[in-house]
């Protein structure tokens, strides 16, 4: 089966007793146990559910991968991966990895025991020397996210293989439908279903997808011993979303080229920032290791009050946070997803107060650029 195919068909097997096209939703915390000698293979939803199942081996086979653990949202993903690490540990996380994550290595991880340094993802050959006798993981995400860079992933994840690092990567931005990077010899993929993989901005959830056994198991039980797992709603409804992803990329993707290329000849924008576009810096890498360039568009404006007359005027795209989802939003990235850094911190990873990122939805592109036509007539 192909992507598109296997999005409809793998885990959704019609319902055993009424052949039910949909998958029923089950919605229980508990399933009866027939006797005392058979443990059942479900029997509480903390550890799994009927629809988590089905969504986890989706998600799996959507990513080539064998195993799938689901979370409550992509947060709860990320600190699955890093439940691998242990007090003492030391991690290498790249520079322009998304702010929760960031906010994760300064906030929380050093309370464990677990210090971080920052690597630049354009720059394999550095890995080298920021590995120490104690560095065991290694997590990076291209596109990155506001600034859109693409790295090579094969090129960073063979540099972490050296040193025998766990390799994490957050494939969020680009979903399975543009690139597979367990294919690429990551170990472990992780999701924040909430965007393009659930795509309807209905639901928060989160994922991990490897093909270690082992891997798998740890991050299992971590989430069955925590407990922030979806709810059986969650998942249904993530699986209703991942059924559309293969044509929905398709259409964020040319709705994307469409803005961007209308966007890099405007005349009141400085700058735009989307792989898709050939003078993109990584424009060659993108096109080596994606299908497509995605959906999502950065552009600078020529001053923060120009950022901000754009940001508050536009109709179509709705001012919010998130992304991935099937209606466009635009988002200032210094007070959302980047709040927690300071100026300076931003301005080092290249993300200016001058600076919108668009997610771009699947509308007519027609009225997306007269959205932002007229928009920027503001300014
Ligand atoms: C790249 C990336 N990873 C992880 C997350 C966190 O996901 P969630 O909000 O589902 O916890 C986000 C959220 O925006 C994200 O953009």
């Amino acid at each position: 089966m192909r992507f598109a195919t296997k999005a409809l068909r793998v885990g959704q097997e019609p319902d055993p007793k009424f052949r039910a096209v949909i998958q029923p939703l089950y919605q229980s915390s508990t399933f009866a146990w027939q006797d005392l000698d058979h443990i059942p293979e479900i029997d509480y939803t903390r550890c799994t559910n009927p629809n988590r199942q089905s969504l986890e081996q989706v998600i799996a086979e959507l990513e080539n991968g064998k195993h799938c653990v689901l979370f409550a949202s992509g947060m709860a993903a990320i600190s699955g991966a890093f439940s691998l690490l242990q007090n003492g540990d030391h991690l290498l996380m790249a520079t322009d990895i998304y702010g929760g994550t960031f906010r994760l290595a300064e906030k929380v991880l050093p309370r464990q025991g677990i210090t971080t340094s920052f690597f630049d993802a354009h720059k394999p050959e550095t890995i080298d020397a920021l590995v120490q006798p104690n560095t065991k993981l290694l997590i990076f995400e291209t596109p990155t996210n506001p600034n859109l860079r693409v790295s090579d992933i094969a090129a960073v994840t063979a540099a972490a293989k050296k040193h025998n690092l766990i390799v994490v990567f957050d494939n969020t931005f680009a979903s399975p439908a543009l690139q597979n990077p367990l294919d690429l010899g990551v170990d472990i993929v992780v999701h924040s279903t909430t965007k393009y993989i659930a795509g309807h901005s209905d639901v928060v959830g989160g994922a991990t997808v490897t093909n270690s056994s082992e891997l798998n198991l740890a991050i299992f039980e971590w989430n069955k011993a925590i407990g922030a797992v979806p709810s059986p709603f969650d998942c249904w409804l993530s699986l209703r979303g991942v059924k559309t992803l293969g044509c929905r990329m398709k259409a964020h993707c040319s709705n994307a080229l469409a803005v961007a290329e209308f966007l890099a000849g405007h005349p009141k924008v400085a700058r735009v920032h989307y792989p898709g576009l050939k003078d993109h810096p990584d424009h060659e890498v993108a096109k080596k290791q994606m299908k497509d360039f995605g959906g999502m568009v950065s552009v600078e404006l020529k001053s923060v009050e120009a950022a901000r007359k754009v940001a508050e005027n536009t109709q179509v795209f709705l001012l919010a946070e998130s992304l991935g989802g099937v209606e466009s939003l635009l988002a200032y990235p210094p007070l959302m997803s980047h709040a927690t850094m300071t100026e300076e911190q931003r301005l080092e990873r290249g993300i200016p107060p001058t600076m919108l990122r668009l997610s771009v939805g699947i509308e007519d592109p027609q009225d997306l650029i007269d959205d932002l036509t007229a928009a920027l007539a503001l300014v």
